[in-house]
């Protein structure tokens, strides 16, 4: 019998966190182990235990304590096992993080050390996405051959009705399992 797949859901710093908890019941409805990893940030915006309670496992915060301690290099285990890392929501400072190679935190650094494919579904303010800065950094991942799906339009945390939406979770969730027959 096949293994089910192994998805590595890491979580960002943005209003759209509270969306987590749905996502990982619709990876669980698709018969996919879902492992999450928090960013300290998105720790502002959702609590671990709604998601260690939601995904039936310890989330993965801090690169020096926790799950990961009983084996020294828990985040490097985390990047072998995965068989996709979906970071939904994305913020901006976590995508510049990952177009610059940076590893300051337990996502950016499995994000380097996995071989599997990632996905990347960005939420923020329609005037951050509209940044060329942003656009920059989307564009230079998105030709390193990482997916993107992208924001849609909608009415913004903020107030106003702009680009920066999360995407639908079904568009999210249809992504990953793309990716997964593409591997
Ligand atoms: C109320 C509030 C909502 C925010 N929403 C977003 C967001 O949707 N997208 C984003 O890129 N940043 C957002 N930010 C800013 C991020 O939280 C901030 O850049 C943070 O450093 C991101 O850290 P991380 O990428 O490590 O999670 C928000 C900040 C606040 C205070």
């Amino acid at each position: 019998m096949s293994r089910s797949k192994h998805i590595v859901l890491g979580v960002t710093g943005s209003i759209a966190a509270y969306r987590a908890g749905d996502i990982i019941r619709r990876l669980q409805d698709k018969g996919f182990q879902v492992s999450v990893i928090m960013t300290k940030e998105a720790e502002k915006f959702i609590t671990p235990l709604t998601l260690a309670c939601l995904s039936g496992k310890e989330v993965f915060r801090d690169m020096f304590h926790g799950e990961q301690e009983r084996s020294s290099m828990g985040h490097i285990e985390l990047a072998r096992t995965a068989d996709c890392l979906l970071i939904a929501p994305a913020t901006a400072n976590t995508i510049a993080k990952l177009a610059h190679g940076f590893a300051d935190d337990i996502l950016t650094c499995v994000a380097l050390a996995t071989r599997a494919p990632l996905c990347i579904a960005p939420a923020m303010n329609d005037l951050m996405y509209q940044n060329p800065a942003v656009q920059e950094n989307c564009a230079k991942l998105k030709k390193n051959g990482i997916k993107f799906v992208d924001p849609t339009k909608g009415k913004l945390a903020c107030g106003v009705y702009g680009e920066g939406h999360l995407a639908d979770v079904e568009n999210i969730i249809e992504s990953v399992v793309r990716l997964l027959h593409e591997k």
